[in-house]
């Protein structure tokens, strides 16, 4: 009987594009969908964008857009995204959706009925100015622990002292700069502890890794509280039924997105339906790929919400740990932060998901990637090992043999040795273990190509009385990568359906395993993969550093604009020779006006008069300068860069300056003749 199966991943934030640490997600989830349906179980993934709440909100002002604008596009750049690295969601549809409003209300008012709802007053910091309530993330002031200034409301990144936003020093909002007020409202709260007996029981039946339980004991054990589930308007969200400035806090209606996103699929026209894997009745199974941050979004609340309005619980809620390169957290600066489309635009997905399948094992621990074993890993592995396998074999069959397959196995020994690993194999995948799926069939690979050595078909071909030998090692050869490409076919769908064509096969499934390829027709070898070049993967870094200190940013090399971390990285970008410098186009350009861009903790946005008429550059140096003292000087712009669409608006250029900081800047003084416009030689 084989299992029917709803898949999900976390669902991304709207107000950030698609990064590493998403991948990381996504990537596993994909592969364990796609293991699923090679071995004959209906699997549905669906994901969506998690687009309410008052980050998003406070995003489109500053874009100068409606939340339901700036939604839209983000939107379609995710599921973009998402496609470029194959991930195969049967759909991606909005938290901001009829759908989901649907479940929410519905939900709602299940937990109402049930006397699971209960109002109470709430005492919070509040912005005079802008008429909002202030989440701790948008409060700053002095810790009270240790007097550091520019601390978060909620926990002092110098001392790491956790605390109330409203034991904070000097406090402002972070929107507006105003001094925070304490006001009271009337807040909405589900009843969790109501659930305690009830989860205690979930967790232990196998729903999370064990560590993961272990954590939410603890959790329990110190005794949940009621959680709030109410937002003040002005707020971008639902309205929760009944009220007029009441709003569904994000967090209630992101879980709910996951259904929203699958009715919104059935609705499309198939043979499910939503009952089918939402009632409780139904032996069916619901799966959640997240990451450890969320884990009591997903494995308290979720699940209480769930029992509490009648739903069926999740079958399993598969945690990873967070994605770290060289030791340290994702970082702009030293180029880490690296997003799906700066990837995309250098190298292939597939190398990023079989690294990341290798480095995968099921459990919560980060993962930390390194960009030599990265390169090593695809290079020597898949390259140097399985795909070696094929090209080694498919040359003399091609040539001497009409790609005909000897029609039986050579070694039947080897043949079984590797069909034999795939219940190990199977278990490895169903666990989430992908490193240890990987490490077996790259152990069948280098069994096989020491067979190949042995053999030595390159040898034998010269002898006429062993041609037919040449032909069975080869076929064996052959068979053996087959077994690997069936293996490997959830990590890289791409390089399977390749394998596929050369191999002249329909579509391979796990049953194919039981069978050998004989007495069969293949066709001429095409590279299935080509090997990582590492020049790439310097660019990608690159890039990702430009985007953070470059575009419409900075700056000869010492005006230092980004935090201490970048002093250490003294890589110096590939040479361009005078051709290429000859393109670029310079020119003097006087700073007429320069602000601070609200919400950039780097930018400022710099309105510059170019001679015949004014363009505006975003520039990465508010770190270094103090925006009144560049009104009026002259600087160098690159005039001819692309325009280019950054989360402020369009950046027309590049301004070039060097200097240590703060007055110490050294652009062009007007005294040396220089003028707008004037083109730089
Ligand atoms: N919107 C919520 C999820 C709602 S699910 C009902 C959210 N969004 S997020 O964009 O911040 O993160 C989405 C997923 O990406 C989460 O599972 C999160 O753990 C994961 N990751 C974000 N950064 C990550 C790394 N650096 N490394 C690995 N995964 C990380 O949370
Ligand atoms: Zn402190």
């Amino acid at each position: 009987m084989s299992r029917r199966i709803l898949v999900t991943s976390a669902l991304p934030n709207a107000n950030g594009s698609i990064h590493l640490g998403h991948l990381l997600e996504h990537i596993q989830t994909d592969i364990w969908v796609r293991f699923q349906r090679l071995r004959g179980n209906p699997t549905v993934y669906v994901c969506a964008d998690d687009t309410h709440g008052t980050a998003t909100m406070l995003k489109a002002e500053e874009q100068g857009l409606t939340p339901e604008e700036l939604i839209a596009r983000v939107g379609l750049e995710h599921a973009r995204d998402f496609r470029g690295f194959l991930v195969a969601h049967d759909n991606y549809h909005s938290t901001h959706s009829d759908e989901n409003r649907y479940y929410c209300e519905l939900i709602y008012n299940r937990l109402k009925d049930r006397k699971l709802i209960f109002t109470r007053e709430v005492e919070q910091l509040y912005d005079p100015e802008r008429n909002i309530f202030l989440a701790d993330r948008f409060v700053k002031g002095t810790c009270p622990k240790c007097a550091s200034e520019d601390q978060y409301g909620d926990n002092c990144e110098i001392c790491g002292a956790t605390y109330d936003a409203m034991d904070l020093k000097d406090p402002r909002s972070v929107i507006s700069g105003a001094k925070p007020i304490l006001k009271i409202s009337e807040h909405y709260f589900f009843d969790l502890p109501q659930y305690s007996n009830m989860l205690a029981t979930w967790l232990r039946s196998g729903a999370v890794q064990p560590e993961v339980a272990n954590k939410l004991d603890e959790w329990l054990e110190a005794g949940l509280r009621p959680w709030d589930i109410s937002r003040d308007a002005p707020y971008f969200g639902f309205l929760i039924p009944g009220t007029t400035d009441k709003y569904f806090y994000v967090w209630v209606d992101a879980p709910i997105g996951y259904m929203a996103s699958f009715k919104d699929f059935v609705d499309a026209g198939n043979e499910l339906t939503f009952d089918e894997f939402w009632d409780a009745k139904n032996n069916t199974e619901v799966h959640h790929f997240i990451g450890k941050d969320i884990i009591n979004f997903h494995a308290l609340l979720w699940p209480a919400m769930l029992d509490g309005a009648g739903f069926r619980k999740p079958t399993r809620i598969h945690t990873h740990g967070f994605i770290t390169v060289d030791g340290k957290k994702m970082s702009k600066s030293r180029g880490t932060f690296i997003n799906a489309s700066t990837y995309l635009e250098h190298l292939e997905p597939e190398y990023l998901r079989y690294y990341f399948a290798a480095r995968s094992n099921g459990t919560v621990d980060d993962i930390d990637i390194n960009w030599d074993d990265f390169v090593q890993r695809v290079n020597s592995d898949l390259v140097g090992k399985v795909v070696n396998i094929a090209s080694r074999c498919a040359g003399f069959l091609g040539k001497q043999f009409g790609g005909r397959l000897s029609d039986t196995l050579h070694d039947e020994a080897l043949w079984n040795s590797a069909t034999a690993a795939r219940d190990a194999i199977a278990a490895f995948y169903e666990s989430g273990d992908t490193g240890k799926a990987v490490r077996e069939i790259t152990a069948l690979a280098d069994r096989a190509n020491q067979y190949i050595a042995r053999q030595e078909p390159w040898k034998k071909i010269k002898d006429p009385d062993k041609r037919d030998d040449v032909q069975a090692v080869c076929s064996q050869g052959i068979n053996i990568f087959r077994l690997l490409v069936i293996y490997l076919k959830p990590i890289l769908p791409q390089m399977a359906a390749k394998a596929e064509a050369f191999l002249k096969v329909a579509p391979l499934t796990w049953a194919d395993l039981e069978t050998p390829l004989t007495n069969h027709t293949i066709n001429s070898f095409e590279p299935l993969f080509t090997r990582m070049d590492r020049k790439a993967l310097e660019r990608v870094v690159e890039a990702t550093r430009d985007a953070q200190t470059g575009v419409g940013g900075v700056t000869g090399t010492a005006a230092s604009t980004s935090p201490p971390e970048t002093a250490n990285t003294n890589k110096s970008p590939a040479t361009i020779d005078i051709d290429e410098f000859s393109r670029v186009e310079l020119k003097v350009a006087k700073i007429v006006a320069a602000e601070a861009v609200a919400g950039a903790d780097k930018l400022l946005k710099l309105t510059l008069d170019v001679g015949d008429h004014e363009r505006h550059v975003f520039s990465g140096i508010k770190a270094a300068y103090n925006p009144d003292t560049l009104v009026g000087r002259l600087t160098v712009v690159v005039a001819n860069l692309a325009p280019r669409e950054m989360r402020f608006g369009v950046s027309e250029g590049m301004v070039l300056a060097a200097g240590p900081g703060g007055d110490d800047i050294f652009l062009i003084s007007p005294d040396d003749g220089a003028k707008p416009g004037m083109i730089v030689r």
